[in-house]
């Protein structure tokens, strides 16, 4: 299990500074309020899959929204971070501070991520609702097995032969949540099922 350690505060003498911009006043211009979708489950579970469909309603009804996917941000902002369990945490760190930031600009961010740990995952829900930001957790649900089946990269095959090591569900743990807001089991439904329960949730809690 990670460690979730707070990332060590080495800023010193920093102070915060406020704009001219109210939060109600940016929630009038956007026409909407930031929140966070956060997709949690094993690689190939259907994470991205799934964020690209929402993406693509929500923009077609007018919403702001915008992915960061595990795989692209692992490109730049968090190339320097592996698969150990404190570069996992420490990558789902940034991009929670990242989201929070997203939201405070009136974008709705879907961030698929595999975040093995529930206490990473945890502490990004409380970063956002301590700023009284929306955080929604997806549980991507695929069994083992299905995942495997798919392995749409051939990453599963590579780490059962020993090939990739630390691999998610094979020799990585992976904590599914028990105390998400909409459960997702990819093996079971269609991807438009998927992507209408996304939406009705959203709909129904008057986020969008
Ligand atoms: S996380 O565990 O830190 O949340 P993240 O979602 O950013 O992972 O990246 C996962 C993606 O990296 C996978 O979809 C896969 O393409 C790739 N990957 C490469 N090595 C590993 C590994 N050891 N475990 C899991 N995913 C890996």
């Amino acid at each position: 299990m990670s460690k979730n350690t707070t990332a060590a505060t080495k800023s010193t003498n920093i102070q915060w500074h406020d704009g001219k911009v109210t939060a109600e006043k940016r929630i009038q211009l956007m026409g909407q309020k930031g929140a966070t979708l956060w997709f949690t489950g094993l690689s190939g579970s259907g994470k991205s899959t799934i964020a690209v469909e929402v993406e693509l309603a929500l923009l077609e009804k007018d919403k702001v929204a915008y992915r960061l996917d595990g795989d692209n941000i692992r490109h730049g902002l968090n190339r320097n971070l592996g698969f150990s369990p404190e570069d996992r945490t420490e990558n789902i760190r940034r991009i929670g501070e990242v989201t929070k930031l997203f939201a405070d600009a009136g974008v709705i961010s879907l961030c698929s991520f595999i975040s093995p740990y529930k206490a990473d995952r945890d502490e990004v829900r409380s970063i956002h609702l301590e700023h009284g930001i929306p955080f929604i957790e997806v549980y991507v649900d695929c069994p083992l097995a299905e995942a495997e089946k798919r392995d749409p990269k051939g990453f599963y095959k590579k780490a059962r032969s020993g090939e990739i090591k630390g691999f998610t569900g094979i020799d990585a743990p992976y904590e599914a949540p028990n105390d998400m807001e909409i459960h997702l089991r990819t093996d079971q439904l269609s991807l438009t099922e998927e992507c209408g329960k996304i939406i009705n949730f959203l709909s129904e809690n008057s986020y969008i």
